[in-house]
């Protein structure tokens, strides 16, 4: 069983610290939490955990094979630079986005460039049930040619001011909390753009609460999507998309993948194809949350087990974070 600590307990190092102890059938043992209250919390909830204060102490105390970071957006690139200093060879998982900008995340990919060890990142929308399908639909090439797509991810998190990291200058704004889930499937589907520009606005926070961003690749696709964590009515966040191509049209969400196809395609018939998530929902050993976080954490384990790399990577990761980059013009 690989070995594994968590570091950052808030909800999604609770999160994945749940899901990984249930898959191992055995309890994590190794986290660090820089919050003194919460760490305090942690040992006296969960007495087989050693809560550190210090990952780097974490790191040569425990003998890990991989370590969690689900610390705020900003804090990542400095672990993780700081993990691999301490230990080349140790695996690393990271919540979504890999880093803030995209120095940083040259900076993370550069220091792991040399190991054969596990880097993902928490784009879990890649393993959801209604996302992959409409993938593996795109990529049979079912629509035809894709000639544009358009797309949101809207939330109702910040309509008021606010505190926390989320909401600070450098750490957030919705294009760096919620945009990476919405560029990753982008950049997944239809490839690397070779245009990208942006509109952004700042409505209740002081960091970007509004952003447009337009797409153009070389086979002449353009797409354009919306990313608001200002919108009313969400009672969670929505992401949606819709592909228009030669051959008919394509919309997912978290919930239905819908096909309109005017011709059979390779593997689907003409006609009118709506698959929702109950149909799709694949059976996970444990559930907490959404299969996704379990599957994802699955990958990661057996990515781990074999010493094979998993999807989606560093690079995969850094990608994204350079194209939020060009969205937001710096
Ligand atoms: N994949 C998803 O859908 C999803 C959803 C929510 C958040 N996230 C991502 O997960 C990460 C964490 O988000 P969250 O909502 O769990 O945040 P959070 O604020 O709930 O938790 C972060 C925790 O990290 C701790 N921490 C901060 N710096 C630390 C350090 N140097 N060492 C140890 N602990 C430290 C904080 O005290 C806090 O307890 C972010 O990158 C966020 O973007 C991903």
């Amino acid at each position: 069983l690989p070995r594994l600590g968590v570091i950052g307990l808030g909800k999604m190092g609770l999160l994945h610290l749940g899901i990984h102890s249930a898959l191992a059938g055995e309890p994590l043992s190794a986290a660090c939490e820089k919050d003194a209250v919460v760490a305090r919390i942690a040992r006296k909830a969960i007495p087989y955990l050693n809560v550190y204060d210090d990952y780097v102490t974490m790191l040569s105390r425990e003998n890990l094979d991989g370590v969690i970071v689900t610390t705020p957006a900003q804090t990542h690139a400095k672990i993780i630079l700081e993990l691999v200093a301490t230990d080349n060879r140790i695996s690393l998982f990271v919540e979504k986005p890999l880093a803030v900008n995209h120095d940083e995340a040259k900076k993370i990919c550069e220091s792991v460039g040399r190991s054969n060890s596990v880097y993902m990142v928490g784009l879990q929308k890649r393993f959801a049930p209604t996302f992959s399908k409409a993938k593996e639909i795109v990529a049979k090439g079912e629509i035809g040619e894709i000639q544009f797509f358009k797309g949101h991810v809207f939330s109702s998190d910040v309509l008021s001011g606010g505190e926390g990291w989320r909401l600070k200058s450098g750490s957030g704004g919705v294009a760096v909390d919620l945009g990476p889930h919405i560029i990753d499937l982008i950049l997944w589907y239809f490839g690397e753009p070779s245009k990208v520009t942006g509109l952004s606005k700042s409505l209740y926070s002081s960091v970007e609460d509004y952003v447009h961003a337009t797409f153009e690749f070389q086979n002449s696709l353009i797409g354009s999507i919306d990313m608001s964590w200002s919108i009313r009515n969400f009672r969670l966040p929505e992401l949606y998309l819709e592909a228009h191509g030669t051959n008919g049209a394509l919309v997912v969400s978290d919930d239905f993948v819908k096909v309109q196809l005017d011709n059979a395609g390779m593997n689907m018939p003409a006609g009118l194809h709506v698959f929702r998530r109950p149909e799709l929902q694949p059976s996970v050993p444990f559930l907490l949350a959404e299969p996704e976080f379990t599957l994802e954490d699955i990958a990661f384990r057996t990515a781990l087990s074999n010493q094979k790399s998993s999807e989606p990577s560093f690079l995969a990761g850094a990608k994204v974070v350079e194209i939020t980059d060009a969205i937001l013009g710096r």
